[in-house]
C-alpha cells in the first residue's frame, strides 16, 4: 500500500499506537507505520510493534547525560525512516526546539484534555477537582510551547456524578482510539493538510478545532 508515512512514538502501553495498527489492518488509513520507538525499553508498544513486525527501536533516555543529546540521537533515528508525520502516542517526555523545528508542522500529540486547558500531567484529577462538567481529548500539532500547538480535533465526554479518575481515562481512550486513527486517515487523504502557517481542512481554512463528536463515524 503506499501512501504516507509515520513513525510512532511511545512511552508505555501503547492503546493508541494499536488503534493506528488496527486500523491500517483494517485498510481504514492510507498510511504505513516505518518504526515505533520509545524511550522506554520496557514499554509495551514496543511488544505492539514487534507482533505485527513493524520496526522497532530504543532510544533510552537514561543513557544520555542531557536533553539535548538525547534528542539528537532521537532526531538522528527518526531521520531514517523519512516519515511524513512523527505521531506521540503517549510519549512522555518533552522535546526540545532543536527536534521541534526540525520537524515542524509535521509531530502530531494526542492529550487527555480539552486544550486549551488543562495542559500538563494529571488532567482527570485535576478537571474533577474543579467539578467540570466534561472532559475530553485534542490531537495537536506540536511547537515550542508544551501541548500548545494549533488544535486540530477535539473530543468531550460528559463527567458524571460518582465518575472516578479511571472512569475518565476510560472514556477518554475510547474517544483517544477512534479520534487518532481518524486524523491519520483524514491526512493520508490530504482532506486534511497542514501548511506552513495553516490547516486546511476539506479546502477551507481551519479555524476552529474540528469537533470530533459532531462527526458522523
Ligand atoms: C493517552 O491517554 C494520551 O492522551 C496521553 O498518554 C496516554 C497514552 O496511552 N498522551 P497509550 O500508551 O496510548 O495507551
Amino acid at each position: 500500500m503506499t501512501g504516507m508515512s509515520i513513525v510512532v512514538l511511545v512511552s508505555g502501553n501503547g492503546s493508541n499506537l494499536q488503534s493506528i495498527i488496527d486500523s491500517i489492518d483494517a485498510g481504514q488509513i492510507n498510511t504505513s507505520i516505518s518504526a515505533v520507538i520509545s524511550n522506554n525499553p520496557d514499554a509495551f508498544g514496543l511488544t505492539r510493534a514487534r507482533n505485527h513486525a513493524i520496526e522497532s527501536r530504543v532510544i533510552d533516555h537514561r543513557l544520555y547525560d542531557s536533553r539535548e543529546s538525547f534528542d539528537q540521537a532521537l532526531q538522528h533515528c527518526i531521520q531514517q525512516f523519512e516519515p511524513d508525520y512523527i505521531v506521540l502516542a503517549g510519549f512522555m517526555r518533552i522535546l526540545g526546539s532543536a527536534l521541534i523545528q526540525a520537524n515542524k508542522n509535521k509531530i502530531l500529540n494526542i492529550h487527555p484534555s480539552l486544550l486549551p486547558t488543562y495542559k500538563g500531567l494529571n488532567t482527570y484529577q485535576r478537571a474533577m477537582d474543579n467539578r467540570e462538567s466534561e472532559h475530553g481529548v485534542s490531537i495537536h500539532i506540536v511547537t515550542d510551547e508544551l501541548d500548545d500547538g494549533p488544535v486540530l480535533m477535539r473530543g468531550r465526554y460528559a463527567i458524571e456524578r460518582g465518575d472516578t479518575v479511571t472512569d475518565l481515562q476510560h472514556k477518554g481512550h475510547r474517544l483517544e482510539h477512534r479520534m487518532y486513527p481518524k486524523i491519520l486517515q483524514w491526512l493520508g487523504e490530504k482532506k486534511l493538510q497542514i501548511g506552513e502557517n495553516r490547516v486546511e481542512f476539506e479546502q477551507r481554512t481551519l479555524q476552529e478545532p474540528i469537533e470530533f463528536n459532531q462527526e458522523k463515524i
